[in-house]
Parts: structure tokens; sequence; C-alpha cells
């Protein structure tokens, strides 16, 4: 494993919902995996906190057990499990109650950084930050970190966004978008603003549209309850699929200071145009190959929630008007593929016969399961026949361009580092939070008032038939789920 870690400081890191999914699959682990690699100080400390009673051995058995079912086997390889659980301590808590707030202050050290790891209901995001408030534990070294949903609507973030900074200052507040942790996410911003060959063609001059595609083989079920109150649009658009869009579309920020991206990230949300029903599909999965269908896995018979939603996305700047971002994301689709395939227009006048079937260039950018970038280009189809054309790609895996032992590290373990660095830029501010729900409710209003249902959809597929449409009433067309 290649050693490129910039060690950070000593730090506290008090997980509330410590005993919880994401701790256990997620937290945990990332902060193992730091560990291996050497980031972690000696005097870092974990400090695990839930309402049940637990012991600190009970937590160290718990978060060893979390590891070694999540942890990548050959990532444990040569394992310092030992060393990194003792790191571990644990204080019960009663978040909405007084129990064990003296003593969680007790186990932190005036001089290191404090870190506050929200997981758990957002409901609890205000009332957790005044505890903390009132039990003298915010010091100038301390940060707060919240979880999605930020929200279900501009009213409630503006709420959550206020119950946080009557406590903290805005510097504090973390609000985790883990895609923005992904690391091909970050490198949209590298492939844009550390080359010169983008810039000159990034706009409508030269883009003819941009796909932005999330699509997933899994369903809703186990979270079923969360998810038929959310729908596609709030659980993966409203922050997700927006901070790709963001990142692809901004302008170039005058500086990579985390204010300066979060500025020009805003005034691209601030640009989006209203949606029109006609440019908004929803889809539910139905039950198919012997799987249950999206109302089995949400029991709600009778549900109206969408697990898929395609979109067609104005902005309205110099740099993208008369650009459309389609976006598209869904559950139980085809498969687990995340990407952005910017389309550039034609050339003004095609010399060559036979280029009627050609898709034109465009640029893949892979951001899961295989991370890398693809340039669809037109050359002359080799032998005999006269110029023929075909289109090949330019073809770069970043497993296969940067060598093996280069780990592509989980967004989670980038984002808490960041959070005990002090660097924002990662996260969503809280105007930037708002202002994606100031686009989204419209729209969400715009199904509700009309009772809109979503088409049934096959569950492998790439969703409902009018999705397809979507691009096709602009004699366009998506880029296939998977293809290659
Ligand atoms: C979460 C959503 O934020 O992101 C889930 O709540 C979704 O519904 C998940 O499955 C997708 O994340 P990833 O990293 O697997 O693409």
């Amino acid at each position: 494993m290649v050693s490129r870690v910039i060690p950070v400081g000593p730090f506290d890191l008090v997980i509330f919902g410590a005993t919880g999914d994401l701790a256990r699959r997620k937290i945990l682990p990332g902060l193992f995996h730091r560990f291996q690699v050497g980031q972690m100080p000696d005097e870092a400390r974990i400090i695990g906190s839930a309402r049940s009673p637990m012991s600190q051995a009970g937590f160290r058995d718990m978060a060893g057990a979390a590891i070694r079912q999540y942890v990548p086997e050959a990532d444990q390889a040569g394992s310092r499990l030992a060393q990194f659980l003792e790191r571990l301590d644990y204080v019960a808590v009663d978040a909405s109650g007084d129990g064990g707030w003296p003593e969680l202050a007790g186990k932190l050290r005036p001089e290191a950084i404090r870190a506050f790891y929200l997981s758990v209901s957002p409901s609890l995001f205000g009332v957790i930050a005044g505890a903390l408030q009132r039990a003298g534990m915010n010091t100038a070294e301390s940060r707060i970190v919240v979880e999605k949903p930020f929200g279900h609507d501009l009213a409630s973030a503006e709420a959550l966004n206020a119950g946080l900074r009557h406590c903290f200052e805005e510097h504090q507040i973390y609000r985790i978008d883990h895609y923005l942790g992904k690391e091909t996410v970050q490198n949209l911003m590298v492939l844009r603003f550390a080359n010169s060959l983008y810039e000159p063609l990034w706009n409508s001059t030269h883009i003819d549209h941009v796909q932005i595609t999330v699509a997933e083989s899994v369903g809703v079920q186990g979270r079923g309850e969360y998810y038929d109150q959310a729908g596609a649009m709030r659980d993966m658009v409203q922050n997700h699929l927006i901070q790709l869009l963001c990142l692809t579309a901004m302008e170039p920020p005058s500086k990579f200071t985390p204010d300066a991206v979060r500025n020009e990230k805003v005034k691209v949300i601030h640009a989006l145009e209203p949606v029109p029903s006609q440019d908004i599909v929803r889809g539910q999965y139905r039950a198919g190959g012997g799987m249950d269908s999206y109302r089995d896995h949400a029991g709600n018979p009778d549900s109206t929630t969408e697990s898929f939603i395609a979109l067609k996305v104005s902005i309205a700047n110099w740099r993208w008007a008369g650009t459309p971002f389609y976006l598209r994301t869904g559950k139980r689709l085809r498969e687990r593929v995340s990407e952005i395939t910017v389309v550039f227009r034609d050339p003004p006048r095609m010399i060559f016969q036979g280029a009627q079937n050609l898709r034109g260039n465009a640029l893949i950018i892979r951001l899961q399961p295989d991370e890398g970038i693809t340039l669809r280009t037109t050359i002359k189809d080799p032998g005999p026949g006269g110029m023929r054309l075909t289109e090949v790609a330019l073809d770069m895996s970043f497993a296969d361009a940067l060598g093996p032992e280069v780990r592509t590290q989980d967004a989670y373990e980038r984002l808490i580092m960041d959070v005990i660095r002090g660097d924002q830029t990662l996260f969503m501010r809280g105007d930037e939070a708002e202002a994606a729900w100031a686009w989204a409710d419209p729209i969400i209003a715009g199904w509700q008032d009309t009772q809109g249902v979503p088409d049934a959809y096959d569950p492998g597929g790439s969703g409902p038939e009018d999705a397809l449409m979507l691009l096709h009433r602009d004699g366009r067309r998506w880029r296939g789920i998977g293809e290659k």
C-alpha cells in the first residue's frame, strides 16, 4: 500500500448513534483504514455514544466485529485492529435528556480537536447541539458533523440550520453528502480545473447536453419506511445528483478554498430553472424475477412514491443556456452505475458519408463501480471499403492507470479526516442545502398537487419507457446503463 497520508492532529471524535448501521458499516471501518495507513496520531480517541448502557469493552467488541465484517479482507492484512480498538471508549448519553453529558464532557481533552458526529435522526440535531453547548463542550476547536437527510423540504432544512446555528458557527458545521467524498467526484474538479483541454469546450457552444445517471441494482428493502416518505427525488436528486450537476456546471472558483468552491456551486443551484411536469418521469419498480415489488418493500400497497426519477433540467446562465442536463436515478435497475456523460455537438458540417449512425463525441466520467474516464471518438474504420467511420473509446480506468497498489478510499474516510483537518470544501454549506430544497420543493409539490402516480417498471431494466422518451423526443438518447 502506498503511503501518501498527511497525519492529522490529536483529536477526540464523539460518535452519537455509535451502535447504528452507519457507524458500523462506514464510520468505524473508515477510521480503522485511516489508522492502518498511519494517518491517525497516537493521541486520537474515538468515543462512541448511544442511549443504551455499554461497557468500554463491549463497545470495542462491537466495533471489532463491525470492522471484521465490513473491511475487505485484503485491507485487514497485517491488521493493527487491537491497537486501533484501544483508542475506543464509550459513554451512554440520553440525547434528549440529562443523562451522560457530564461523563462525556469529562472524557474530552481541553486542548484536542473535537468532532461531534451526529449519526442520529435529524430531529436530534438541534437537541444534541444545544446539550453540547450547555455542557460547555463547544470549544473553539469543536466541529459538529451531520448526516442526510438534511430536512425533507425547505422549511425543515431551515429549521435544522437554525437549530445548529443557535449553538455552532457555520464554520464549525459539516453537512455530509457522501458523494462529495468519492474519489472520482473530487476528480471531476481536477479534471476540469487542472487541465486546459476541457475548459474551452465546456459550454453550450460545444456541449449538446449532459447526462447524469446514478443507477442502483438494489431495492429499498430494509429501509422502506424511511424511503416511502422520501422517494428518489428527496433521497438522491436533491443532494447527490445536484452536487454532481454543480461540480459539472460550476464556474472555475478563483481559488480552491471551501467558500470559493461553495459560492460557485450555490450560484449553479440558484440558476436552476423550475422543471415543468412534462420534463419529469417518475417510476416505481414492480415485482419480477422472483423479487418483490417496491410496494412490498415499502410495506405500503398504495404507495405513490417514486423509486426512479428522470428529469430534464435547464441552467439559466450564459455558459449553459440551451444545453439541458438530463438526470436519472433509480433502484432495481440493470446495474449499479454512476456516471456523467458530456455529449459534444456534432461537427458543423460532416464531409464523410455514413456518419448518420454515429453518436458523436462524448466524455464519460465513471464514478462507480469502475472509476475512470472514456472519450468517445470517431475514427476511420480500418481496411478497405472507402472512408467508413466508426467510434472507439479512448478508455482510462483509474485502477489500470494508477496501479493496483493505489486503493480507492471510501468517501467516509476522506470526509472524516477533512472534519479533523477543518476543511469544509467537500461539505454542504447551509445556504447550499436550502437552495437545493428551494428548487426541489415546487417539483415535488407539482406531482403531489396532481396526485401523480409513478409508472411501473420492470426490475433489472433501465426504468420506465417514458424516461427513454424524455430524450428521444429531443432527438437524443441515453447512454445505456452499463454500456461499455
Ligand atoms: C444514500 C441513499 O444517500 O445513497 C441511498 O439514501 C443510496 O438510497 C445511497 O442507496 C447510494 O450511495 P452509493 O455510495 O452506494 O452510490
